[in-house]
C-alpha cells in the first residue's frame, strides 16, 4: 500500500534557525512519526535491571494485545520498578493494520529508547506509550507532533478558515457524547461546503479520558492545527491524548489532490521530554 511521495521534514531549533530536508519516501499507513525519549519523568535516576524487565513485558504484552483490541492499557511491576503502558489505534484502522503498527512502535520504541524511563512514539496509525508514572487518565497536550500539505488552499475556497473552525466546532461537539462507542470518541465527518469542495474532519480521544478532559484536549489540538496549519489542504496534529485532522478535496479531483506531503515536527522540550527523533536526524547529517 506504500506509495512514493515527497516528504519534507522541518526541525526549528529556535524561531531563527530551522533545517528542512526533503526525500522522497515510500509513505505508509503505518510508517513511523515521531519518537520522543525521556531518560527520566520525576525525581528518580535509578536505572533499573527490574525496570527494564517489566518494560519489556509490557510492550511484549501490548503488541499482543493489539490483535484483539484497537486500544489496551496496562501496569507491570511494583514500588519503583512500576511501568504504565497503552496504545490506541486511529478509528479507522482495522484489527490487522493496528497489529502491525502497534507490533512495529513496541520494536522500535525499545531500540530507540534504550534505559528510557518514559517514551511515546506516534505513527500514522497508532500511538504507543510507556512511563513510571501514572498518566492514563490525566490531560496533556505535550508532546505533540503535526503534519500538514505542503499545498495551500485554492482562494477560490473562500472563509476556509472560518468553515473549517466552525465545522470542528460542531464534530468536538458531537465526538463528546460518544464516549462509550466501540471505537471511543472517534468520529469522522465529510461536509460538502459551499457546493465546492469536501471537508473531512476527525476527532479522536484516548479512551481513558473523560468527555470534558477529552474536549479541552480536541480544542487546544484544534488551535495549535489552526496556528500552523489552516492555509493548508490537509493537517494532521497527534497529542499524547487526542488527535485531529482535515483534510479537503473536491469529488472530481480524487485521489490526486496530495502530491506534496510534508511532516513538521516540533522539537520543543515539554514536560522534560526531548524529541528523539530530531537528535537523530541531526546525527544522520553530522550536525
Ligand atoms: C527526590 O526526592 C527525595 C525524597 O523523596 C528528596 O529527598 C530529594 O531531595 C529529591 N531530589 C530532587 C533532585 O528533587
Ligand atoms: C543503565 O544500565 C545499563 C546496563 O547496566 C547501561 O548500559 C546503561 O548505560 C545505563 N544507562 C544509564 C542512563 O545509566
Ligand atoms: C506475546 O506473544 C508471543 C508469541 O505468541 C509470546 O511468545 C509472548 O510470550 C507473548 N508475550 C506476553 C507478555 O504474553
Ligand atoms: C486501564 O486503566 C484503568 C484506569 O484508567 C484501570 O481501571 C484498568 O484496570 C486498566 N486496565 C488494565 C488492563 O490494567
Ligand atoms: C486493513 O486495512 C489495510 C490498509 O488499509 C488493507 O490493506 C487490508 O486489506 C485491510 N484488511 C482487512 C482484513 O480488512
Ligand atoms: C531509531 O534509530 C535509528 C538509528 O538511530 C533510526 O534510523 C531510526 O529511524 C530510529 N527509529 C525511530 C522510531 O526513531
Ligand atoms: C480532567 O481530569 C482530571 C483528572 O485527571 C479531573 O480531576 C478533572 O475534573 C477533569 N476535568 C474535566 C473538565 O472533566
Ligand atoms: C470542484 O468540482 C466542481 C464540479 O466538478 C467544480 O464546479 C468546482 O469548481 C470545483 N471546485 C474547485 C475548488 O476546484
Ligand atoms: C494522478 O495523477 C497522475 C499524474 O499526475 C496520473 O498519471 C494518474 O493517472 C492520476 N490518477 C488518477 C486516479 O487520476
Amino acid at each position: 500500500m506504500a506509495t512514493t511521495k515527497k516528504l519534507s521534514t522541518l526541525f526549528c531549533l529556535s524561531s531563527l534557525f530551522c533545517l528542512l530536508f526533503t526525500i522522497n519516501q515510500a509513505v505508509s499507513e503505518s510508517e513511523h512519526m515521531e519518537t520522543f525519549c525521556n531518560k527520566a519523568s520525576r525525581n528518580t535516576t535509578s536505572n533499573s535491571t527490574t525496570y527494564n524487565t517489566n518494560l519489556k513485558t509490557l510492550l511484549s504484552t501490548l503488541s499482543n494485545q493489539s490483535s484483539f483490541a484497537n486500544y489496551y492499557n496496562l501496569t507491570t511491576g511494583l514500588a519503583s520498578d512500576t511501568v504504565h503502558g497503552m496504545f490506541f489505534c486511529i478509528g479507522d484502522v482495522n484489527r490487522t493494520s493496528c497489529n502491525a503498527c502497534v507490533k512495529s512502535a513496541t520494536i522500535e520504541i525499545a531500540k530507540n529508547c534504550t534505559n528510557h524511563r518514559e517514551a511515546i512514539i506516534y505513527y500514522f496509525s497508532c500511538m504507543v506509550r510507556y512511563s513510571d508514572k501514572f498518566f492514563l487518565s490525566t490531560l496533556e497536550t505535550k508532546p505533540n507532533t503535526f503534519w500538514s500539505s505542503t499545498d495551500p488552499i485554492p482562494k477560490s475556497y473562500g472563509k476556509f478558515e472560518q468553515r473549517l473552525s466552525d465545522k470542528m466546532g460542531e464534530v468536538i461537539v458531537r465526538s463528546s457524547f460518544l464516549s462509550s462507542s466501540f471505537t471511543p470518541y472517534y468520529l469522522q465527518d465529510i461536509t460538502r461546503i459551499d457546493d465546492q469542495y469536501d471537508l473531512q474532519s476527525v476527532v479522536q480521544c484516548s479512551p481513558h479520558l473523560d468527555p470534558g478532559n477529552c474536549t479541552t484536549c480536541l480544542k487546544l489540538a484544534f488551535q495549535e492545527l489552526t496556528h500552523c496549519c489552516s492555509d493548508q489542504l490537509w493537517a494532521f496534529i497527534f497529542t499524547p491524548k487526542c488527535l485531529v485532522s482535515f483534510d479537503t478535496s473536491n469529488s472530481s479531483l480524487l485521489p490526486n489532490h496530495s502530491g506534496a506531503f510534508s511532516i513538521r515536527g516540533n522539537n520543543r522540550i515539554f514536560g522534560g521530554m526531548v524529541l528523539g527523533a530530531a537528535a537523530s536526524v541531526f546525527a544522520l547529517f553530522g550536525l
